[in-house]
């Protein structure tokens, strides 16, 4: 199988099965418990039909759209990820140059492998924050004044993993970081030469973002790391304070509640991103495309409502924008791409998928983000 013969996310998953040792793919692949939020947030789109417009004249479509004072020239982003040069080896630097070329938002984590100031530096297009509020204040601080500092856009603090979600997968793999090359490791490395030699003949891993601060003390899951590191008692007045600090355009992911919604925008966000995780948290939590009509009737006259989680397809975000989404945000869908083929793997994913929007919307008779409204959209 090759890259040009991928054409839908399913696709580019079984490309980067094939590519990535079993723990690093489970990792990406996996969710919480049974997976069921994780399954939902993708078959939720289903509960919806498209209800097209004909006879509109529709030829050239425009994509654009503004969140967080950022103009992008597509709908929807390149979330931000951790560990992404366990993936491939160019890790951020392949995402964030896709982004660019292609005129959209990258995000990097607290646990990225590239430095945020290296790729504010060297990619040229909107660069969010991805923040993990830890239980060390002064780390808190040190991150934020870097982000800061290199003139990264936008904060995005994310607010669901206050613990770490029962991820059975990584449990049964093992999949630990620093990524170790154990007895299981050394047999992966076996089976899937290409990904180890890349591996070991490329900068050492490392968690730029953390390293001066945090001493990992030895091999640590993901979950382990939201338990013993993040900090459960972090609350509105905490955010409230982060908000004044950084100053600039802020972001809150990981809500589904309205209430909570409303709260944000009280304490000045200027954007909420719906997000469940990825199904990697909470299992059982309603999928953001289920609640998203409700927390833009609640707030989307005050602040930007952004949707992540599940998207798949070009019809997944057109029927989020319908429903009022302002942007939406992709995670696994470029990961796979990015584990399958580096930067030309995320790159036609995102031809794909910005093919898949264009078409749709002109099949809906929408000629603009802002022509797809509920109107376009019936419940089943
Ligand atoms: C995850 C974190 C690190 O594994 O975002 O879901």
């Amino acid at each position: 199988m090759r890259l040009a013969q991928c054409h839908n996310f399913h696709d580019f998953r079984e490309l980067a099965r094939r590519r990535l040792p079993g723990p690093i793919f489970h990792y990406i692949d996996g969710g919480a418990d049974d997976e069921t939020t994780l399954r939902r947030n993708t078959t939720s789109f289903d509960s919806v039909d498209l209800l097209p417009h004909v006879l509109r004249g529709v030829d050239e479509v425009d994509l654009s759209t503004t969140i967080m004072g950022q103009k992008l020239a597509l709908p929807f982003y390149l979330s931000p990820t951790a560990l992404q040069r366990l993936f491939h080896h160019r890790g951020e630097h392949a995402v964030a140059a896709a982004a660019a070329k292609y005129g959209t938002m990258f995000g990097v984590s607290s646990l990225g492998t590239v430095a945020l100031e290296e790729l504010r530096a060297a990619h040229k297009t909107p660069q969010v924050y991805q923040f993990y509020f830890h239980k060390d204040r002064g780390l808190n601080r040190a991150m934020m004044q870097r982000a800061k500092d290199a003139g990264v856009e936008v904060m995005m603090l994310t607010v669901d993993s206050i613990t770490g979600g029962n991820r059975e997968r990584d449990k049964r793999t093992g999949f630990s970081i620093p990524f170790r090359l154990t007895l299981g490791g050394m047999l992966q490395f076996a089976i899937k030469p290409m990904w180890g030699i890349n591996y070991m003949t490329h900068p050492k891993f490392s968690l730029p973002q953390l390293d001066a601060h945090v001493k990992m003390g030895g091999a640590m899951s993901i979950g382990r790391y939201f338990t013993e590191m993040l900090d459960p008692t972090m609350n509105w007045d905490d955010l409230a304070e982060m908000v004044q600090e950084w100053g600039g355009k802020f972001c809150l992911k990981g809500v589904i509640h309205p209430d909570d919604a409303r709260r944000a925008a009280e304490v000045g966000c200027d954007a909420v991103i719906l997000s469940n995780h990825g199904g990697r948290q909470l299992d059982g939590a309603r999928s953001p495309f289920d609640g998203l009509a409700e927390v833009v009737d609640a707030v989307g006259d005050r602040l930007d409502v952004i949707m992540d989680s599940g998207i798949q397809r070009g019809s997944h975000i057109v029927k989020a924008l319908s429903m009022g989404a302002k942007a939406v945000g992709l995670g696994r869908a470029y990961l796979f791409p990015l584990a399958a083929a580096g930067q030309p793997g995320v790159e036609r994913m995102l031809g794909l998928m910005k093919d898949e929007v264009v078409r749709d919307m002109r099949l809906m008779g929408a000629a603009r983000v802002a022509d797809l409204t509920r109107e376009n959209l019936r419940f089943r």
